[in-house]
């Protein structure tokens, strides 16, 4: 089941070309999809529920608190211990996304007004479909491709944020986490999808979306719109 189906294969045609080898892994991800190497890891590794939030996460929570988002909508990938909720809460609706079942029930049993926790893999079709229509101002992802089990998923999951993007919405991911891929052993992640400046540039423009950098901050835009 690991081999991509001929179907599947020859029905993707890339949309851009950085070196990947794993065009499609063939198996349909779902939250359950990196069970195996969190087993494997001796660290949390996507449960952090019980952690303080990553250096990169600390780094957009810091910017996010002079940001001006009141009354929007943000969508945060990988929900952590909910610290986006909490510093946003009473300013913006914050919708979330893990596939870590720890981090989903400590996000709900918080009972923050206006935040809601899906355990999706962003990956999925499920989650391309769950918020069609929903429209967001600002998406939050440290981890934009550490997690890609190939290029037809990470393809499909650009093209969906692509789409959720509110006329002034933006995509904001952070340097360290561009760097860090799931390396373990099992289910490993591509290198080549550890991202610098000009690969994400690459993959960016192919879904219609500039990339601005402030330091170690990276915003995705639609080509054209105005940053706010
Ligand atoms: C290392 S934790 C980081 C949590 C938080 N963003 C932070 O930096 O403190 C990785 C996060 O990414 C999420 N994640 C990993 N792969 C994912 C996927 N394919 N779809 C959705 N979330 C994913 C995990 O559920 C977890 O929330």
């Amino acid at each position: 089941m690991n081999e991509p189906s001929l179907a599947s294969a020859a029905a993707f045609r890339p949309r851009f070309d950085i070196g990947a080898q794993r065009l499609d892994c063939g198996r349909e991800p779902h939250a359950a999809t990196h069970r195996a190497a969190e087993e494997r890891a001796t660290w949390p590794l996507l449960d952090y529920s019980q952690c303080e939030p990553t250096e990169d996460q600390q780094a957009i929570n810091l910017w996010l608190e002079r940001a001006e988002l009141d009354g929007g909508e943000v969508l945060h990938i990988g929900t952590g211990n909910s610290s986006v909720a909490r510093l946003l809460a009473g300013r913006a609706r914050v919708t979330s996304v893990t596939v870590a079942e720890g981090e989903w029930e400590h996000g709900r049993s918080l009972g923050i007004a206006d935040y809601q926790v899906h355990l999706l893999n962003k990956h999925g079709l499920e989650f391309a479909e769950r918020f069609r229509d929903r429209r967001f101002d600002c998406v939050l992802d440290n981890n934009l491709a550490s997690f890609a089990c190939c290029q037809r998923h990470l393809e499909r999951y650009f093209e969906t944020l692509a789409g959720l993007l509110s006329e002034r919405g933006f995509v904001l991911t952070h340097w360290l986490g561009m760097q860090w891929t799931l390396d373990l052993g099992v289910d490993d992640v591509e290198p080549v999808w550890r991202l610098d400046a000009g690969k994400l540039r690459a993959i960016a423009s192919a879904y219609g979306l500039t990339v601005e950098r402030d330091g170690e901050l990276f915003f995705l835009r639609r080509t054209g719109a105005a940053a706010s």
